[in-house]
This record gives C-alpha cells, sequence and structure tokens, in this order.
C-alpha cells in the first residue's frame, strides 16, 4: 500500500476552513512549518509528500478576491518547488513531489527544474503533470482565457515527450570526470533533442545528467475521458477519487487498461485514491472531533472553490437557481465535478446548491471516521478489492491531522501487513517498487517522436 501526503503550500489544507482549526499551526509563512510536515510524514514512512498548486487566488467568485482574503480561502500559495526543497532537506527517505503546469511553463525549464530536485534529494522527486484549469491562471500568466479542455491534454503530450527527451539526453556513463587525462565527459554519450512539433521547439543539449532514480517520477490525475487518456500514457502515480469501493474497481480497471492499450506494463502504473482520515484512539473520539470539523466550513469556502475550479462564476445565480444548458457547456475546469453532479441528482439542469451538496468541494463531507480498526478496514477494503494500489491522504488540519494517522492508524496497517515498516531503499522508485527508466523505454508506449541520437 503506497501512501502520500496531500499538501498545500498555502494558508490551509485543501479545506479553506482548516485554518480556523484549534489545533492548526498558523506559521505557514515559515520553513519550520513544513519540515514539522516533513518529519510526521516520513516518521510514518509516508512514501510522498506531494504539493499541489494552482497559479492564482480563488477570484472567479464574483470576479473578486477579497472575499478569498478576508475568509484566506487559499489566498496565500507559495512556490510548491521552493518549499518542496525544504522539506527535502528535512527528510532522508521520503519522497518530495510538486506540481507544475503545462500549460504556462516550457518544457525545458521543468525537464531543469526536476531533474535538479532529483539530483538534490537522491533520487527522491516526483512531478505532477497538470494542465490547469481556469481564467485567473491564464491572466497571470500572460493569457487572457484559459486553453480549451483537450487541447491542453494535446499539448501537454508533446510536453511530455520533450521532457522526457531532455532527460534521455546524457547516457547513464555518460560522465567521466578523469582529472588524469583530463576528459569530464563521454561528447558521444550526451545527446541534442532537436524537437520541432506542433506546439513547441527545443533544441539542447539538456544539461543535468541523469539521476540515481534515473528521472523524477511521474505523477497525473487526469480524471475526463482525454485526461485519463494522458494518465494511461505517462503516469506512474495516479492520483484518483472514488466516492464508492465499486466506482473505484471500475475506475482502476480502466485506468489500468489504459496503460495497457498505451503499451505499457500497467504494473508501473501505481493508483492512489484520495481520502480524507479523521482518526483517534477510539471511534467515539474521532467522532468528536469530525463534529468539530464540521463546523468550520463557510458556504462562501464551496462557492468560491465551485467557481475556481469550473471557472464559472456562481455569483452571477441565486443558490436555488438551475444552471442552464449553456451555462453548463461552457465549464471549461474541471469537468468531472459538472459530470459527477449531473449524474447524481439526475437532473439535467442542477441548482447552485446541488453542486454544493453533491460536489462536497470545500467540506469534509467524505471523510473516513473512525479509530484504528475502522479506518484501516476501510483502507484495507479498498486496497484488497483491487479499488487501488494505496492512498492520496487529504488532511483535516496541519500537521495535527497527519499526525492523528501516523500515530493511530499506521501502526495498524502495518500490524496487518499491507504496509511496509520502514523504506526499502534509498529512491523514490526503489520505495515504490518501480524499476529505474532505461533510457528511451517511454519511446515503446509514445513511438511518434525521434530523438536525434
Ligand atoms: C489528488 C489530486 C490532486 C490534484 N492536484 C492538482 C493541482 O495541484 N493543480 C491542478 O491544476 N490540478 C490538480 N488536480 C486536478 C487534475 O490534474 C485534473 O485536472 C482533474 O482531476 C480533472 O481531470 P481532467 O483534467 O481530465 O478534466 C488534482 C486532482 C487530484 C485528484
Amino acid at each position: 500500500m503506497v501512501l502520500v501526503g496531500f499538501l498545500q503550500a498555502q494558508n490551509c489544507t485543501n479545506l479553506p476552513a482548516s485554518w480556523r482549526h484549534p489545533e492548526s499551526r498558523t506559521d505557514f509563512l515559515s520553513a519550520d512549518y513544513y519540515r514539522a510536515i516533513a518529519r510526521v510524514l516520513e516518521h510514518g514512512k509516508f512514501h510522498l509528500a506531494f504539493f499541489d498548486d494552482r497559479l492564482a487566488m480563488p477570484d472567479r467568485y464574483g470576479n473578486d478576491h477579497a472575499h478569498a482574503v478576508e475568509h484566506g480561502i487559499r489566498c496565500v500559495k507559495l512556490d510548491p518547488i521552493v518549499v518542496l526543497m525544504t522539506m527535502g532537506m528535512a527528510s532522508r527517505r521520503l519522497g518530495l513531489g510538486a506540481t507544475c503546469s503545462t500549460t504556462y511553463y516550457e518544457p525545458f525549464h521543468v525537464a531543469r527544474l526536476f531533474a535538479t530536485i532529483d539530483l538534490m534529494t537522491d533520487g527522491r522527486s516526483a512531478w505532477n503533470v497538470v494542465t490547469s484549469l481556469n481564467d485567473g491562471e491564464a491572466l497571470n500568466m500572460g493569457r487572457s482565457e484559459v486553453m480549451e479542455h483537450d487541447l491542453r491534454y494535446d499539448r501537454a503530450d508533446e510536453f511530455m515527450r520533450i521532457v522526457l527527451g531532455h532527460w534521455d539526453s546524457w547516457e547513464d556513463d555518460a560522465l567521466i570526470v578523469d582529472k588524469a587525462s583530463g576528459r569530464f565527459a563521454d561528447g558521444a554519450k550526451v545527446h541534442r533533442l532537436d524537437h520541432r512539433g506542433e506546439f513547441f521547439q527545443s533544441r539542447g543539449p539538456f544539461t543535468v545528467p541523469r539521476s540515481a532514480q534515473g528521472h523524477p517520477v511521474i505523477i497525473q490525475a487526469g480524471q475526463s475521458g482525454r485526461g485519463r487518456r494522458f494518465a494511461g500514457r505517462w503516469g506512474e502515480v495516479i492520483f484518483a477519487t472514488a466516492p464508492s469501493v465499486e466506482s473505484g474497481r471500475r475506475g482502476y480497471a480502466a485506468l489500468k487498461d489504459e496503460a495497457a492499450s498505451a503499451g505499457r506494463d500497467p504494473d508501473g502504473m501505481l493508483i492512489c485514491n484520495l481520502i480524507t482520515p479523521v482518526c483517534a484512539e477510539t471511534k467515539a473520539a474521532a467522532e468528536d472531533k469530525m463534529a468539530l470539523i464540521q463546523q468550520l466550513p463557510l458556504e462562501i469556502d464551496q462557492l468560491s472553490l465551485l467557481a475556481e475550479a469550473l471557472n464559472f462564476d456562481f455569483a452571477s445565480k441565486g443558490l436555488d437557481e438551475p444552471l442552464t444548458t449553456e451555462e453548463l457547456a461552457s465549464f471549461s475546469g474541471l469537468h468531472t465535478i459538472r459530470d459527477r453532479v449531473l449524474a447524481v441528482s439526475g437532473n439535467p439542469n442542477p441548482t447552485v446548491r446541488e453542486f454544493m451538496q453533491i460536489s462536497h468541494r470545500g467540506r469534509p463531507d467524505d471523510a473516513i471516521v473512525g479509530g484504528p480498526h475502522e479506518v484501516a478496514d476501510a483502507l484495507e477494503e479498498m486496497f484488497v478489492e483491487r479499488s487501488c494500489d494505496g492512498f492520496v491522504v487529504a488532511a483535516t488540519h496541519v500537521p495535527g491531522g497527519y499526525a492523528d494517522f501516523v500515530h493511530h492508524v499506521v501502526p495498524e496497517l502495518q500490524r496487518r501487513g499491507v504496509y511496509h515498516v520502514d523504506y526499502s531503499g534509498a529512491t523514490l522508485r526503489e520505495n515504490l517498487g518501480l524499476p529505474r527508466p532505461a533510457i528511451g523505454a517511454w519511446k515503446t508506449y509514445s513511438p511518434s517522436v525521434a530523438v536525434s541520437p
């Protein structure tokens, strides 16, 4: 069972209300805050700490940021890669992942950033590949609106070929560094990419040799049809959402099929379902904790996060007003939220309130609440029923949400033999059981690209 911490370099967890939790630390602008989280996760032998990212404040609601600032709705967002390095320096085995968008950065830049982190952390890094989703990000990054959903993924496919191509530029034995002969590296073993494609050009040669784990692990979380095709082709760790064991099983099988049809070994992909545990020494104590947590969210938290995720101004509608067919079609962000609300409500024109109630965005309503046995039972069932290979664990508050999980649930999972008792290797790939990729391995599942010899 793989465990990943779902982290945010910001003033709250992915629940905006978390900063109001009495036990939340408020020094989220300090390195010590992130170091403390890293220590808790490493103590619990988490495989990976992963930071999400968004390149804008949630200001789609009412086209204004004031509500986000007033209520602390993720209005602080630090650069996750810099914060990641801070955590890397405070840990020895914990994997370190950060999100970086293929829509707003150049592939050469992203390849160099993550290859460098991989070296600086002795082979523990991972990149969460996202295509970004709303106009706020576009406006901050020099565009007028977000690019169309499927086109973002077409562009991301080409982006991946460039990044992986650059990561393969230095053969594993290219470096010589022999002071006596004066040979630094073998010129025949460092290659230029010379990529000229539909969306990008990048020449090379790349300037960072390969790391202990070959190259960073690729994380992906696409959920739409197009997104899952992308995840099936490139993702090594996949984040998924599964409202039930049965839907998780279907999603798991479908994603593994995507990998197989892309020509990959489906076992080279680890699927982690998103969970929010609320745990304590007993079920009753956990329920008390949950009762407090459920008091914290505000209506505006939900409205603001829905507006930014769906790229639609929910302030333009009354809470009980149905969304028109045209409005629903105009949503350009996370289509999966819209499609789930349509499916669950059975209403072709759901109201804003239905979006709030069904999506739970900004609320902890789908938390797994219990003592060590109840939480471990729920996780073990999803795991053994092949609904997932592990979990991406969100926190109701930090670092306490993780500390509770590590203290109460991790030992129970270890006792049951479903979770490792210690790290088995030095690199993230070794700990995940993923092979070190041979140079050019990715070309077997993306054959359309030529890398110059
Ligand atoms: C656990 C998890 C973490 C995610 N982190 C980010 C993130 O940091 N930034 C982002 O823009 N999208 C993030 N996403 C959204 C996905 O990248 C993806 O866009 C979304 O699941 C919808 O799928 P689609 O792009 O195929 O429509 C995350 C999704 C999940 C499930």
